[in-house]
């Protein structure tokens, strides 16, 4: 199932990537989405290619993009789209981004695809199909004791005061078991590296779709767990990701968030 649109989302992203190459290192107009968050003209123009590549072969599916693309209500496939996820990276010559495709069907993520076009690497996965790097399989699960664990923490730019971040009191939690934490700037491909092992545990509350559903799946096919901060399967509708190949890391992390959360609510009652 879903071999031929897997091969149509590593085209859009291979397309979209070469764009994102090309003008790495340009000077670029950048403006603010909001206070925090960073758009360039090639962001824009990234997740163009991948939706006009997406609909030549599938004209009846939808999207859910970051700069702009939104789905009808209750469209049976929709193709989720960060088209350059590590904008802020981007801008400031860091070569540490992505492009980030999904497509979910009934509202389940089927299939990812996430796009490093400085190191020409795709991880991609479908439903039942395993993971792959570069169209070869990935490992699985390699049994790193907590203590040798790496863990990507993601944060979010700004705190908002009715809802801040668990990150960073997660972190704090987690540091003294920990060997070391990593932000790459680009929590799409922090998911990837997860996927094929590179680092042992991801999570991030803040998200958007579009940040999370590839790299969830590429996660689970690689035979870990991908859930939200609360433990529910990553969908449409998902704002956090928690993601490790060692389901007692997922676990672990999970109880980490529920306490976190507990003891907010109790310091403001
Ligand atoms: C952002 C990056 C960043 C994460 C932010 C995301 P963008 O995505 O993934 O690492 O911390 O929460 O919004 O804006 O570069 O696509
Ligand atoms: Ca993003
Ligand atoms: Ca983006």
């Amino acid at each position: 199932m879903f071999i031929q649109a897997l091969d149509v989302a590593i085209d859009a992203a291979h397309k979209a990537g070469s764009l994102i190459r090309d003008r790495f290192g340009q000077p670029k107009e950048t403006e603010m989405k909001t206070p925090t968050d960073i758009v360039t003209q090639v962001d824009r123009d990234a997740e163009e290619i991948i939706v006009r590549t997406i609909q030549q072969a599938f004209p009846g599916h939808e999207f859910l993009g970051e700069e702009g693309h939104a789905p009808r209500q209750n469209a049976e496939h929709v193709w989720v789209v960060d088209p350059l996820d590590g904008t802020r990276n981007y801008t400031l010559g860091i070569p540490l981004f992505c492009v980030s495709i999904a497509l979910t069907f009934r509202g389940h993520v089927v299939l990812g695809v996430i796009h490093d076009p400085e190191r020409d690497e795709t991880f991609s996965a479908r439903l039942g199909g395993g993971t792959h790097l570069n169209g070869v399989k990935v490992q699985g699960c390699v049994r790193t004791p907590l203590d040798q664990a790496i863990v990507y923490a993601g944060f979010v730019p700004a705190q908002s005061p009715n809802n801040p971040e668990l990150s960073m009191p997660m972190l704090a939690r987690l540091r003294p078991s920990i060997a070391a934490m990593r932000n790459l700037g680009s929590v799409a491909l922090g998911l990837a590296y997860v996927a094929c092992g590179r680092i042992d545990l991801a999570y991030q509350d803040h998200l958007n779709p579009w940040d999370m559903c590839a790299g969830a799946v590429l996660v689970q096919e690689a035979g870990g767990v991908a859930t939200d901060l609360h433990g529910e399967a990553v969908s449409l509708s998902s704002r956090s990701i928690a993601v490790a190949l060692n389901s007692d890391f997922h676990k672990l992390v999970l109880e980490i968030a529920q306490d976190v959360s507990r003891a907010r609510s109790a310091a403001a009652d």
